[in-house]
């Protein structure tokens, strides 16, 4: 009992280490420059809700060369089990992106038909680019409507190497309602996670909502679930708020609540303020990813940010002056919906910094502020 216990401890001891030196050559940069040692990736999942610019932030990412960037994986486990609601797929969800960030793309098999596409493989610079696709280069800033038409819409079988080349695995996901799925994933020690909370006021993701309405409409099926037959339809987009903000509101103080080792590991921003100054806040974010911000990075931004564009599609980065979109909701929508989402979502405006507006008269001037710099 006591020897078979001692070998037993002595091989998980020995083990490890001797995998180690074994597989230790194949990862060192020096012998190895295509592969990035494993154990020296990070890993940054940018957490929000549909509508809030993550599609924006995932660009900022995707852009930079040292990024391995993937918007969405988890559409495939929620249009392949379409019948689940969102709580029951969460933990599908949460086990597709810990594989994604270990680059192991296998797992797409059980939601995937053999012939389909990734889901907007296109925004992802790293498979536009080699070993995945060599008509562009790796520094180059790829929109993703060049690449969609140049390059192959089938670089699943290079993925993997393609991922395994970056030091950096970035996944923005809007899939999650709660941080406690991805409690495992912030301790686990084959991953070095870090967590973007991207959130924007509800108000202008609930205007931006209504005119990608038919877009969203199996999403928020999923997440309404029962609820999606008993509420009446008027009220759908109002209980999507609810349960949006929500989510957020619980994020953030189970944040809160996590020991200061991992509580460095979390960053909240909100939208309105990346458009306020996205250079400076673009530096933040790269900062706590671990990347340099690159000199063509910045003039990029800086262009992208002041108008210059990228594409149409609702699910393409705007390419229409950001500051100014960030601010629509203030015209176009009518005072008594702002009233009433800003009941429903009420203690999370008043968390993370957004101001109710208290007439129309001071929701249609922009000199009242709507949220705290
Ligand atoms: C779900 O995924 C399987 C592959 O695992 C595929 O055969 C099937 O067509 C997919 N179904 C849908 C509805 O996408
Ligand atoms: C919604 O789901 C239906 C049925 O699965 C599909 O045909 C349709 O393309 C989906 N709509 C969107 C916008 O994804
Ligand atoms: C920025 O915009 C200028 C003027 O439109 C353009 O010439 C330049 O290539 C752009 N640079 C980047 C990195 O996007
Ligand atoms: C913002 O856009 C709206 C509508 O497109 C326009 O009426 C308004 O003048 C713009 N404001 C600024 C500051 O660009
Ligand atoms: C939330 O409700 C409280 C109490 O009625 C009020 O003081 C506060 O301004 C409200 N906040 C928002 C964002 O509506
Ligand atoms: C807009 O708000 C500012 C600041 O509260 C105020 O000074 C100004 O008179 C308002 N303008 C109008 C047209 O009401």
């Amino acid at each position: 009992m006591f020897w078979a216990n001692k070998t037993k401890l002595l091989a998980l001891l020995v083990l490890p280490f001797l995998t180690f030196l074994l597989f230790q050559p194949f990862y060192h940069p020096n012998h190895s420059p295509g592969l990035i040692r494993k154990s020296s990736r990070k890993h940054v999942l940018i957490l929000s809700s549909w509508r809030s610019g993550s599609s924006f932030v995932g660009q900022l990412f995707s852009q930079h060369p040292d990024v391995f960037y993937l918007m969405e994986p988890a559409w495939h486990v929620w249009t392949n089990l379409s019948s689940g609601s969102a709580g029951q797929l969460q933990m599908a969800v949460r086990d597709l992106v810990r594989s994604v960030f270990l680059c192991d793309m296998g797992v797409f098999d059980a939601y995937m038909a053999q012939d389909s596409s990734l889901f907007q493989w296109h925004t992802s610079r790293a498979l536009c680019s080699p070993p995945a696709c060599h008509l562009f280069n790796r520094e180059a800033i790829i929109p993703s409507a060049n690449c969609r038409t140049l390059c192959d819409k089938q670089p699943f079988s290079t993925i993997e190497e393609v991922c395994r080349s970056y030091s950096h695995v970035v996944i923005k996901e809007v899939r999650f309602f709660s941080l406690k799925p991805l409690h495992p994933l912030l301790t686990d020690p084959s991953l070095n996670l870090k967590i973007i909370h991207l959130i924007r006021d509800p108000r202008a993701m609930f205007r931006s909502r209504q005119n990608t309405e038919q877009d969203l409409m199996n999403d928020s099926h999923i997440v309404m679930g029962k609820q999606w037959k008993t509420i009446k339809k008027e009220d759908h987009p109002y209980y999507m708020m609810k349960i949006i903000c929500q989510s957020h509101k619980e994020i953030y103080e189970a944040a809160q609540l996590l020991p200061d080792s991992l509580r460095e590991r979390y960053l909240l921003i909100r939208y309105e303020d990346l458009v306020q100054d996205p250079l400076t806040q673009t530096a933040k974010l790269y900062e706590f990813a671990g990347l340099p911000f690159l000199p063509h990075l910045q003039i990029w931004v800086h262009n992208i940010t002041q108008g210059k564009g990228m594409g149409k599609h609702p699910f393409d980065t705007d390419s229409r002056n950001a500051r100014n979109i960030s601010q629509a909701w203030r015209w176009s929508l009518p005072h008594d919906k702002v009233v009433k989402l800003q009941k429903i979502c009420n203690d999370t405006m008043d968390l993370m910094g957004y101001l109710p507006v208290l007439s129309e008269e001071d929701q249609r001037n922009l000199s009242v502020g709507s949220f705290y710099p």
